[in-house]
């Protein structure tokens, strides 16, 4: 009968079976999907995994470092970080319409997936955090056709791989007690939903690195002071914007005039509809103060009560 215990065994004998001696190249992001993919491949056939982790200098904060301790440092896995910070920004200078931003993050992290594949040996196999879900939801209309979507991990177009996509019978639920069953960290296996783009579709308008910092900073006491409250497994997502506006504040004595940022916050079940969380005003209040007090360039804290429709999740 189905165990997660006999599913994992069936599986590394399938994957062993499919690899043989040859190589599986792995696009990890450090989402769910990506994470307990590389973790599953990785008990199937060891070193023969190498994977590939890009930071666009545009994840949350501590997110490199979590991926790195998981996977390099507990996992012993053979993985790669790449530095790419400065290539993503110059390429983002001067851009502010959103569809052209998620263009050119879901580009340039081909290219640099690829400059860094052409790096290793051969590569016969490419591993891919496909769900059940994904594959049933493709070809509908979903919220791919009101934004384009970037999945970190996307095939790059000339590079030739055979696929491997092991949780393509499975259910995201399914996905997370495989990942604890494997020893991935609650903190990855619970992880909110967080986009291929990154932060650069939470600075809106042009990204700057200042602009990224002040998302960066009031996004991680958001992060902290939920999980306080207890509320991270009930609200599906929530996180800080940067909408372009300023305003006028008053500090001691000063005059500021200076960013409001904005919290978002949803319940839903799969994300194609979404309801705007009900959280404490006590936490509210909390989040608001620690973010004036503690993120510079900011006086005035937003609180989006837009469900979806009309709205989407992201304000971009
Ligand atoms: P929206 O903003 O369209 O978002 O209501 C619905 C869900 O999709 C996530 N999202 C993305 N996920 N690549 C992703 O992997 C993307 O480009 C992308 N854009 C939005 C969003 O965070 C929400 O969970």
């Amino acid at each position: 009968d189905w165990t997660m215990a006999n599913f994992i065994d069936m599986e590394v004998d399938k994957i062993r079976e499919q690899v043989g001696d040859r190589n599986v190249l792995c696009a990890l992001s450090g989402g769910v999907d990506s994470s307990v993919v590389a973790a599953l491949i990785h008990k199937a056939i060891g070193d023969q995994l190498t994977c590939i982790f890009v930071d666009h200098g545009l994840l949350r904060k501590d997110e490199g470092e979590t991926v790195m301790r998981t996977f390099r440092d507990q996992f012993h896995m053979n993985i790669i970080k790449v530095d790419a910070q400065d290539r993503f920004l110059s390429k983002l200078k001067g851009v502010s319409d959103p569809e052209q931003k998620r263009k050119i993050i879901g580009n340039e992290f081909i290219y640099v997936f690829d400059d860094e594949a052409a790096k290793l040996e051969k590569m016969d196999f490419l591993a891919q955090g496909t769900l059940y879900t994904d594959i049933v939801e493709s070809g509908t209309e979903t919220a791919q056709t009101i934004k384009s979507h970037h999945n970190v991990g996307g095939l790059p177009e000339d590079m030739e791989f055979t696929l491997i996509e092991p949780l393509n019978t499975l259910f995201k639920d399914e996905v997370r007690a495989l990942g604890t069953e494997l020893g991935v960290p609650d903190e990855i296996v619970w992880r909110q939903p967080f986009p291929g783009p990154g932060l650069g579709i939470r600075v809106l308008g042009e990204i700057t690195p200042e602009k990224v910092d002040i998302v960066r900073e009031s996004d991680a006491i958001l992060r902290e002071e939920i999980q306080k409250a207890g509320l991270d497994r009930d609200i599906w997502q929530y996180f800080t914007v940067l909408p372009d506006i300023r305003s006028v504040g008053v500090m001691g004595d000063a005059r500021t005039y200076d960013y409001a940022i904005g919290i978002r916050a949803v319940t839903s079940i799969d994300g194609m509809t979404s309801d705007w969380a009900r959280i404490p005003w006590d936490v509210l209040e909390k989040i608001s103060v620690r973010v004036v007090n503690e993120v510079n360039h900011i006086n005035r804290v937003l609180y989006d009560v837009t469900s979806k429709p009309p709205a989407t999740i992201e304000w971009e």
